[in-house]
């Protein structure tokens, strides 16, 4: 299964990649997550990342495309995978089909989450991240236990340098003005599934799974 989540900043992209991982056990590559680990690790990516980042832009297609290029080439793509927060740009969508097309890969679903601003805006303004396995929790919607701590492997809790109101609003911009027309872009290959993403995130996960086998 090869699958494509598109959606707001905050809107459960990650929270639901995590239930389709165990579903069809096949990775979630995140380009947030790898970039993070570039930051945090002082890359040469992660140095050209950094400033983008932080202030809610977006990374370089050139720089996320030759990322990409050599993630999809691990083994464990072989059988699928769960694409989250690529592509963002209708440059990465058009360099994804060149890529997918050497592979002979071809997509099977993309699955849109549709949420309201304002509701990212509380969703994100509550985020807590594990800095070891990377658990996302939220204070309000899905608490931690201790809410300074992961539940699984008791690590500190911390909320991303990009969740402060300026920067949230401006991933927002983005969203609006750079990811959304990707929508069209695969209604064209009808393979296009919404999901109304402001229910819990068990309706939301439950939805997911009926639209998928439908
Ligand atoms: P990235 O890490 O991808 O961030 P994002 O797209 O802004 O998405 P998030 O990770 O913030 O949210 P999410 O949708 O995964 O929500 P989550 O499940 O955590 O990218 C960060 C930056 O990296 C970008 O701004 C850009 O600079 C760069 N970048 C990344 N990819 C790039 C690319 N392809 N090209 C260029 N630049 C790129 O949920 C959010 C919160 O809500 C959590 O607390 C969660 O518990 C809670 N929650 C989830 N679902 C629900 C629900 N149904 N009800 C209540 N709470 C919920």
């Amino acid at each position: 299964m090869k699958l494509l989540l598109i959606g707001p900043p905050g809107g459960g992209k990650g929270t639901q990649a995590k239930f389709l991982v165990s579903d069809f056990n096949i990775p979630q590559i995140s380009t947030g997550d790898m970039l993070r680990e570039n930051v945090q690790n002082s890359t040469d990516l992660g140095t050209q990342a950094k400033e983008f980042m932080q202030s809610g832009n977006l990374v370089p297609d050139s720089i996320i495309l030759e990322m990409m290029k050599n993630r999809l080439l691990g083994q464990d793509c072989l059988n699928g995978y769960i694409l989250d927060g690529f592509p963002r740009t209708i440059t990465q969508a058009e360099g994804l089909d060149i890529l997918l097309s050497k592979m002979n890969h071809k997509l099977n679903f993309v699955i849109v989450i549709d949420v309201k601003d304002e509701i990212i805006i509380k969703r994100l303004s509550n985020r807590r991240s594990c800095n070891n396995c990377n658990r996302v929790y939220n204070l309000i919607f899905d608490p931690p236990l201790d809410k300074e701590k992961c539940n699984d492997c008791g690590n500190n809790l911390f909320l991303r340098d990009d969740d402060n109101p300026k920067t949230i609003q401006k991933r927002l911009d983005v969203f609006h003005s750079q990811t959304k027309p990707l929508i069209d872009y695969y209604q064209k290959q009808g393979i296009v599934k919404t999901i109304d993403a402001s229910d819990t995130i068990e309706e939301i996960k439950a939805d997911i799974k009926r639209k998928l086998a439908s």
